[in-house]
């Protein structure tokens, strides 16, 4: 089988002068712990990266799909947030919030102005998990009220509050973890109730957050929590409308709506710099991760003032949160997303994708949906179109590496 031909690019990777593959194997099965898992037959070892690519400890290039799971939002060792980086590092690398600097001031009115409505206090944490966590105490804070809604098919994250609100068995221990939570349908047009031709299917999804409402919570509850566009979830679009009318019932019972922008954020759906715009709505909390630091321990929970003060009924602290280094490539990011047109440039080459995946799914019976909004795109593989049934990730991914190859595409 031959693979297409990489374009050229002008970057030499440095030599390689450290352990090899089977040594850092055989420190990794010693030392790390074995839930921290790879994905190859044979593993695959990164050691540099530039732009869209990353280099093997031998020189090799591959193009970096993955993009460390969805978080190198402006590519590898961007000049820009490298320097800011290089810049703090040199100068001072950590104090706490308790002392003023300008890093989080500057990068906190920086990230605000992306912002619409009311949402302009910022709190930063170093995960996704830790803002979803975050963001529901303040939802429990402000209201009063404990109960969550949350979606089938989430992916939240693995802290003990955020394992609660996701919703795949996959991720969720046999510890307690969700009390308090319910998981509504997923609005999913694919494998659904309701499917792409039905044009009330958001209104119907959402109806199933008012069931919840009314009948597994006391009809008040603290938050409404999703993913605007659910990812770990295979790129979940939901049908129009849907959390217009989900968050009317959450508001109605006196709940907070928390957008999980984690994935969706940060100009990757093209149209929009916020996956939750593409349903019209403003939420009253977002959290956000992964892109935001292009691989830098960096998240946030972004509110309104109101909710934001909800938190200072106790004391709340985060060691690293908000540190001078994070904030600088925070910064730095959020300016080569601007500069460089990266949320347009996500609508150009995901519709180029999205053109290419479906004439894929033309010539293979495999391809059961292609969807997605600008670079969130989600290929649904099955055995057979009619049932859905999924098809195995060996053979699935065999027949599509097989067909790349024979088209080119
Ligand atoms: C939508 C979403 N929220 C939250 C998280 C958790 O983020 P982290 O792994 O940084 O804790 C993820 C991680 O994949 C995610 O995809």
């Amino acid at each position: 089988m031959k693979l297409p031909e990489l374009p050229p690019f002008n970057h030499t990777p440095q030599p390689y002068t450290g352990p090899s593959t089977d040594k850092v194997l055989a420190m990794r099965k010693a030392h790390v712990n074995p839930a921290i898992f790879h994905y190859y037959k044979e593993p695959l070892m990164i050691v540099e990266g530039r732009g869209q690519y990353v280099f093997d400890e031998k020189g090799r290039r591959y193009l970096d799909g993955f993009a460390g799971i969805v978080t190198v939002s402006v590519g590898h060792c961007h000049p820009h947030v490298v320097a800011a980086a290089n810049a703090q590092n040199e100068r001072l690398q950590h104090t706490t919030t308790i002392y003023l600097h300008p890093n989080l001031a500057e990068y906190a009115t920086a990230l605000a102005a992306k912002m619409p409505g009311d949402l302009k206090v910022c709190y930063f944490v170093n995960s996704g998990s830790e803002a979803n966590d975050l963001a529901i105490l303040m939802a429990r804070a402000c209201t009063g009220n404990y109960d969550v809604v949350a979606l089938r098919n989430a992916y939240h994250g693995g802290s003990p509050a955020s394992m609660g609100v996701t919703a795949h068995s996959t991720w969720k221990f046999n510890v307690p973890h969700s009390f308090g939570v319910h998981h509504a349908l997923a609005p999913d047009p694919y494998r659904g109730l309701w499917g792409h031709g039905d044009p009330d299917a958001g209104k119907k999804y959402a109806a199933d957050v008012a069931e919840l409402i009314a009948f597994a919570t006391p009809g008040k509850v603290a938050a409404y929590i999703a993913e605007s566009i659910q990812g770990v979830g295979g790129a979940v679009v939901y049908p129009e409308g849907y959390l217009r009318e989900a968050y009317g019932y959450v508001r109605a019972a006196g709940g907070l709506c928390i957008a999980d922008e984690v994935q969706a954020g940060f100009g990757r759906t093209g149209t929009h710099f916020w996956g939750f715009e593409t349903q019209g709505v403003i939420p009253d909390i977002v959290t956000m991760a992964k892109g935001i630091g292009n691989g830098a321990p960096l998240a946030a929970v972004v509110t309104t003032p109101t909710i934001a003060q909800a938190l200072t009924s106790r004391i709340h602290f985060n060691t690293f949160g908000g540190n001078p280094v994070c904030c600088a490539i925070g910064k730095a990011v959020l300016e080569v997303i601007d500069r460089e047109g990266l949320q347009a440039n996500s609508l150009k080459v995901g519709n180029q994708l999205l053109t290419g995946l479906r004439q894929l799914q033309e010539k293979h019976t495999i391809i059961g949906e292609v969807r997605g909004r600008g670079l969130m795109i989600g290929v649904e593989l099955v055995k057979d179109r009619v049932t859905k049934e999924p098809a195995k990730l060996d053979s699935a991914l065999d027949g599509v590496v097989d067909a790349v190859a024979r088209t080119g595409a």
